[in-house]
């Protein structure tokens, strides 16, 4: 017989998008349980930074989540648990379907077991592949380039069948570029390996990197760089606690783009850093890389609408100055 408070079930909450949701929930003033297996997550901040309860342990372990289940009193699950490097996937498939959509399915399956019904779910805008229109919106085709796409893809085709047979309820937020951080500087984006463009421009202004690399000067924009869109991470943890209000109120399943509306080009991006930092930032031009598209911008018309999410940092300067005050404090 599950006990306590009414508490959110948080899986990946050691990671860069996961502990800006844990820190949302705490303010939003829910009960937290982060699971995470740190592969890639950062305990510490967990426990000593967001003070929140960490179980260490794996989305495919279904025995752990059996445990949790029947022992605490979980109402719904935030799942951002996932493996995240496309370039990765390319190379180790078997890696990517193990992880993120056997995971996914241990974790769906433990939860029809115990009757909770509520999911909250992490994919992506490469889902979409390149796009037939811009800014994509919730209806875009499917084309997912690499199978770290496929598999958020295959998860949302789970998620729809789950809904019909069991009446799993869930909310998916496909994001376009997470990033910047909290405005406290506690928490922020430290990948290993970093394939993001703003913490790899921030590295190289604290002098961890020579220089990065400009892929592409010659698309079809402004300045022949590509643009995409970038999203404030504390953006994204408010409409999850939307998406999970909205679930608990006895809200459908439903799909959400998460993005600014605005493009921002590789070369904005860096000018805009150096500012920001008063470093020189060293970066070469370079090919483009196949399967990059121009640009790459979403409609997020629907979440404004709908879930009455109004993104509180849609400017460039802000992302990049909350993602600065982080890594001066986490590398400097
Ligand atoms: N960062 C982005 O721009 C972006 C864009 C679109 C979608 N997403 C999705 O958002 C989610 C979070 O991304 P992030 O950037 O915070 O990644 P991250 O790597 O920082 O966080 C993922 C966390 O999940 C944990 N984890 C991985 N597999 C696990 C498993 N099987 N069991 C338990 N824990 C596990 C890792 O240790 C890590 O703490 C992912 O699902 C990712 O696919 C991210």
């Amino acid at each position: 017989m599950s006990e306590g408070k009414e508490t959110v079930l948080v899986t990946g909450g050691a990671g860069y998008i996961g502990s800006h949701a844990v820190l949302a929930l705490l303010e939003a003033g829910y009960e937290v349980i982060v699971l995470d297996n740190l592969s890639a997550g950062h305990p510490e901040i967990v426990k000593d930074v967001l003070k929140a309860e960490l179980i260490v342990g794996d989305t495919n372990d279904r025995a752990c989540l059996d445990q949790l289940f029947s022992t605490r009193n979980i109402i719904a699950v935030m799942h951002f648990a996932a493996y995240i490097v496309v370039g990765e996937s390319v190379s180790n498939p078997a890696k990517y379907y193990r992880n993120n959509v056997t995971g996914t399915l241990t974790l769906l399956e433990a939860m029809i077991a115990h009757g909770i019904k509520n999911f909250v779910f992490s994919s992506t805008c490469a889902i979409y592949g390149m796009p037939e229109e811009i800014p994509m919106t919730e209806s875009h085709p499917h084309n997912p380039l690499s199978p770290y796409a496929a598999t958020k893809d295959t998860i949302e085709t789970i998620l729809a069948d789950f809904d019909r047979a069991y009446g799993l309820k869930s909310i998916t937020f496909r994001y376009f570029n997470a990033s910047g951080a909290d405005k406290s500087g506690l928490l922020g984006e430290d990948h290993h390996p970093e394939t993001h463009l703003i913490p790899l421009t921030l590295l190289t202004a604290l002098n961890k990197r020579e220089c990065l690399y400009i892929f592409g000067t010659d698309y079809p924009t402004p300045d022949g760089t590509a643009i995409r869109d970038y999203i404030h991470v504390s953006d994204i943890a408010d409409a999850h606690i939307l998406g999970l209000k909205y679930l608990l109120d006895g809200g459908k399943s439903d799909v959400f783009n998460l993005g600014n509306g605005n493009g921002f080009s590789v070369k904005e991006v860096i000018e805009n850093a150096r500012q920001v930092t008063g470093k020189k930032i060293i970066a070469h031009e370079s090919e483009r890389r196949p399967g990059d598209a121009p640009i790459l911008v979403g409609s997020s018309y629907k979440a404004t609408h709908i879930l009455g999410w109004k993104p509180q940092y849609p400017d460039l300067n802000t992302i990049i100055n909350h993602a600065w005050q982080w890594h001066q404090k986490r590398h400097g």
